[in-house]
């Protein structure tokens, strides 16, 4: 294992190639997009064909040549591996899609390629796809076509330098943005008056209750890429992955799973038919504001009532909708006048909300509190009227030390934790990855374990002493943890 500071030239190189690879698969998606809607001296053709080529000008400028490949979940630009993110996830995925059915595995882009070879090659693409794919044959059709600026290979060494691990990884990130999208979907379609659709609504929970199956710790650390400005679109999301995550604890079975997670997604609807202003407010609420935001319980049982393509009515998504800040003793909104008592629907969705609302970045929230201070008081503060069974199963789940906590050990080394120790007794002692050493040298790579392990004399060989605040280390969690 190599250790030592990560040079910053290195450092910077890397980020390059990933900024203009980036931009390049999104000049490929928008072009491809282009052609098809458009005649080839259409303006919106040229125009993108023209971004495709300073694009590829710009990765080549970079690193000095260009080479395209497409391999499992992922996209590599000249070496390095591209990551997925909110904004990028369907240029990435429609551009996979495209190499793949081509059975394009790389792209090597021998000089620099005019405006007229551009869109020969992704016309071919384009259309030997359609036809079952062929690597060999594109390039016998982009020679005939006196296209000489591409090289284009098939995907021979299959199964060699990713392993299953990453891809699952990649495949968690793709449900993760996928699911976000959706969430915008339906959030903007009630904001215009429209009713959204109970069948994507289903399918997105679907996705995300089998990926909790499988791949739960991986989709439980994307819940803390905090980084994106889309507070509204991800807290639904977050919290559906945290509700399915707690239903399968408590041993829910897959139906009552898919019936949670809609609930979960879905418990802020009625935000939607509150105006975003008022949502947004950074200064303090009126009491007319106040009046009108703490309407969306019950708006969001009215718009549940109406979805559309819904054979039967989502019936705990409406309890849960109407619940949630209600609290254990009634002391929340809307209030209640005859004696009830709470689903178990929403004393779960009210865990998972409290919790991401409080550990996000927001308008009138800047810095967030740590994940494990909001645990604490989560459990501790019995004015936040949750249920202290569901609580407690949340921490087991969580851990102490959430997943993307910064902490620093008792050997001065400073770690992201990954995932919970998955043995109850050990909450305290998580799998972490190392990203600094004792004297705060970065280390590449950095190291991943487990702080359940031993040394030979019995003794833990690292312990958390604390919690530390990532923006003061100028590290930025999201890098390590998926
Ligand atoms: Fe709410
Ligand atoms: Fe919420």
């Amino acid at each position: 294992m190599s250790s030592g500071t990560l040079d910053d030239d290195e450092r910077d190189a890397t980020a390059s190639t990933r900024r203009t690879g980036r931009a390049l698969i999104v000049a490929i998606h928008a072009t491809t997009r282009a052609i098809k809607l458009y005649p080839p001296e259409h303006q919106a053709v040229q125009k993108s064909l023209a971004e495709l080529g300073a694009a590829a000008a710009d990765s080549r400028d970079v690193d000095g040549g260009l080479d395209l490949r497409v391999h499992r979940e992922f996209i590599f630009v000249n070496g390095t591996r591209l990551r997925l993110d909110l904004s990028n996830y369907a240029s990435f995925g429609r551009v996979m899609d495209l190499f793949r059915g081509a059975g394009v595995g790389a792209l090597t882009v021998l000089r620099e390629a005019a405006p007229r070879e551009w869109f020969a090659l992704l016309t071919l693409i384009a259309t030997v796809g359609g036809a079952g794919g062929d690597a060999d044959e594109l390039g016998r059709r982009l020679q005939a076509a006196g296209v000489d600026a591409f090289e284009i290979t098939a995907d021979a060494d299959a199964d060699e330098d990713v392993d299953v691990r990453e891809a699952a990884k990649a495949a968690a990130r793709r449900t993760y943005a996928q699911s976000v999208a959706l969430s915008k979907d339906v959030i903007n379609s009630v904001r215009m008056g429209r009713v959204p659709s109970a069948r994507k609504i289903k399918r997105a929970v679907q996705a995300i209750v089998d990926e909790v199956l499988t791949e739960e710790a991986s989709l439980i650390g994307l819940t803390t890429l905090r980084e994106y400005d889309e507070y509204t679109y991800t807290h639904s999301v977050n919290v559906c992955i945290f509700a399915v995550a707690l239903g399968k604890r408590i041993g829910m079975t897959k139906l009552q799973l898919y019936e949670l997670g809609v609930a979960a997604l879905m418990h802020d609807i009625g935000k939607s038919r509150v105006p975003t202003d008022l949502i947004q407010k950074t200064t303090p609420l009126e009491e007319d504001d106040w009046r009108r935001i703490a309407a969306h319980p019950w708006l969001g049982l009215l718009t549940l009532f109406q979805l559309r393509g819904q054979q039967e009515l989502p019936y705990r998504a409406m309890v849960a909708a109407h619940e949630h800040h209600m609290r254990r003793d009634f002391s929340g909104y809307p209030r209640v006048i005859r004696p009830r008592t709470l689903a178990m629907t929403s004393k779960i969705v009210s865990v998972a909300d409290s919790y991401d609302a409080a550990t996000s970045r927001r308008s009138y929230q800047t810095r967030p509190f740590p994940p494990s201070a909001v645990l604490q008081e989560m459990r501790d503060n019995p004015r936040r009227g949750l249920d202290p069974v569901v609580v407690k199963a949340f921490i087991t789940l969580l851990g102490i030390y959430p997943a993307g906590t910064l902490v620093v050990l008792d050997t001065f080394e400073l770690g992201v934790v990954l995932a919970a120790n998955p043995n109850p007794e050990m909450l305290s002692r998580p799998r972490v990855v190392i990203v600094s050493d004792g004297r705060g040298n970065l280390l590449q790579p950095p190291i991943e374990t487990d702080l359940a392990a031993t040394r030979a004399d019995g003794q833990f060989a690292r312990t958390i002493i604390k919690t530390a605040d990532p923006d003061r280390y100028g590290i930025r969690v999201s890098d390590y943890i998926v």
